[in-house]
């Protein structure tokens, strides 16, 4: 791979930014220096096999995403981006890692569950991967593989107070895993949802004849997420877990997670685009069955109520530390229409995976978070949040080359037949239209998008074994 000099560019950091050249060796980050110097007397221009220009471009560390579902099964069916698609989706969005959800279905013993991801994920993805764990099946056999987790690179379990039957953990389940999570050092990640007062809900209005995609919204109502969020917390506080609740779309959830990190609480959020540009009436409510593209859980959120103006202001207050897509694709011909006529049976999940940084720099272009913040809710936290810090996150020399040049000058319109590498038949996001332009994208050195052209492979990405949180205390 030899030598490569980025220069001329703008490299942004999570506290800062400037003017600097990037030299890489290898897979590596060797040098951040002021343009044009010399170091030591090297010349360090005339060393390097492969100069890139990055004139007007911001240089930053390639974007994680801490949240998505590859092949996750649900509903009947399994999400459509495979890792092979879904990691060349990312890369073209300038992401170069993700952290995806390996599961323990019901019945299942959590290795077999993780031995499973290996299996799809190995040799298929074109960035580097890690894998949280999704404890499906909490018994005291699960328990006693946690005590195991951290040695195989996975630092954090997912649990769910939400879809009774299928992963769902009652109050006494998710109590021993945190004890578990507090011992440890495993971050717990919470689905705050309170389940089964959401399936009575579900059960009264489809009896009524309400079975749009709408009502999917309704059914999953805010009270039912600020209780659960308040509930795990709680129990957190009670055991000494450290706390991350995912995808978070309720204000009033949020004010649970600031109340809690206000009383000094090991407790963190992400929310995810969806949550912060679309809404229950907009889109959910979309005429006729259209509304399924935006069934995900927890769901979209009614604008008139204001959640999106204060997730953005959450962002920049840092009461939400971060931003991931929760990319869980499903087709509408064959998946989503699984769920005409009855709402609860379309497959939950949005696909986001390509857009998040494009989507999140259209906040900085609207003066909703800064240029640093951006870099830091993409890249910098998630990598400190799930032990990846130093290796991913930052430009600094010792860390894998994953970088991506940004061009502000640069225009990205979002749709099929436009910026669209998932494996889907619709884009959740058509006809958004960004400011700003992923120009170049370097995986561990290797340039895999080049402007127009892909240039990665299937098998660039390797497994990534995570140490345990930066944020623990
Ligand atoms: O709708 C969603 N979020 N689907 C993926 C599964 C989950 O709960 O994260
Ligand atoms: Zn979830
Ligand atoms: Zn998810």
């Amino acid at each position: 791979m030899g030598r490569t000099l980025i220069r001329g560019g703008t490299v942004v950091s999570s506290t800062g930014r400037s003017e600097a050249d990037v030299l890489i060796d290898g897979e590596k980050i060797v040098a951040v220096f002021a343009p044009g110097s010399a170091i030591f007397g090297f010349d360090v221009a005339a060393s390097a096999d492969t100069v890139i220009d990055a004139t007007g471009k911001y240089v930053i560390p390639g974007g994680i995403d801490a949240h998505t579902h590859m092949e996750l099964p649900f509903g009947g069916t399994a999400a459509s981006d495979t890792f092979e698609t879904g990691t060349r989706a990312a890369a073209w969005g300038g992401t170069t890692t993700i952290i995806d959800f390996a599961v323990q279905s019901y019945g299942q013993r959590v290795f077999d569950g993780l031995a499973t991801w290996h299996d799809k994920a190995a040799g298929n993805c074109a960035i580097d991967y890690g894998f949280h764990q999704i404890i499906g099946d909490l018994n005291t056999d699960s328990l006693q593989a946690m005590d195991g987790l951290l040695a195989e690179g996975v630092s954090s379990f997912k649990l769910f107070m939400a879809y009774p039957g299928v992963f769902y953990s009652d109050d006494a389940q998710i109590l021993r895993a945190m004890q578990k999570s507090a011992e440890t050092g495993l971050m717990t990640m919470m689905h705050a949802e309170n389940g089964p007062a959401i399936d009575v809900l579900v059960g009264q209005l489809l009896a009524e004849g309400k079975t749009d995609p709408y009502y999917h919204g309704i059914a999953r109502a805010w009270q039912l997420e600020e209780e659960a969020t308040h509930r795990a917390i709680m129990l957190a506080d009670l055991t000494g877990a450290p706390l991350y609740v995912v995808h978070v779309s309720a204000k009033q959830a949020v004010a649970q997670l600031a109340a809690a990190r206000s009383r000094g609480k090991n407790v963190f959020g992400e929310t995810c685009p969806q949550y912060l540009y679309l809404s229950l009436e907009e889109n959910l409510g979309a005429p006729g069955f259209e509304g399924a593209k935006w069934v995900c859980s927890t769901p979209l959120r009614s604008r008139a109520e204001g959640h999106q103006e204060e997730l953005w202001q959450s962002l920049r207050t840092n009461e939400l530390q971060l931003v991931s897509t929760d990319h869980c694709p499903f087709c509408m011909k064959g998946q989503k229409d699984l769920g005409l006529g009855d709402f609860s049976k379309i497959p939950n999940g949005i696909g986001s995976v390509e857009h998040r940084l494009d989507l999140l720099y259209q906040g900085v272009v609207e003066g909703r978070i800064t240029l640093e913040r951006w870099v830091e809710l993409t890249s910098t936290t998630p990598a400190r949040m799930f032990g990846l810090y130093g290796t991913k996150g930052v430009i600094q020399p010792g860390a894998d080359a994953d970088v991506v040049l940004y061009d502000p000058a640069g225009h990205t319109s979002i749709g099929l037949g436009k910026t669209h590498h998932m494996n889907m038949d619709h884009s959740a996001w058509e006809g958004y239209e960004i400011d700003g332009h992923v120009d170049t994208v370097l995986s561990r050195g290797k340039v895999i998008v080049d402007g127009n052209s892909y240039l990665g492979a299937k098998g660039d990405g390797r497994y990534l074994p995570r140490g345990l949180s930066q944020y623990l205390i």
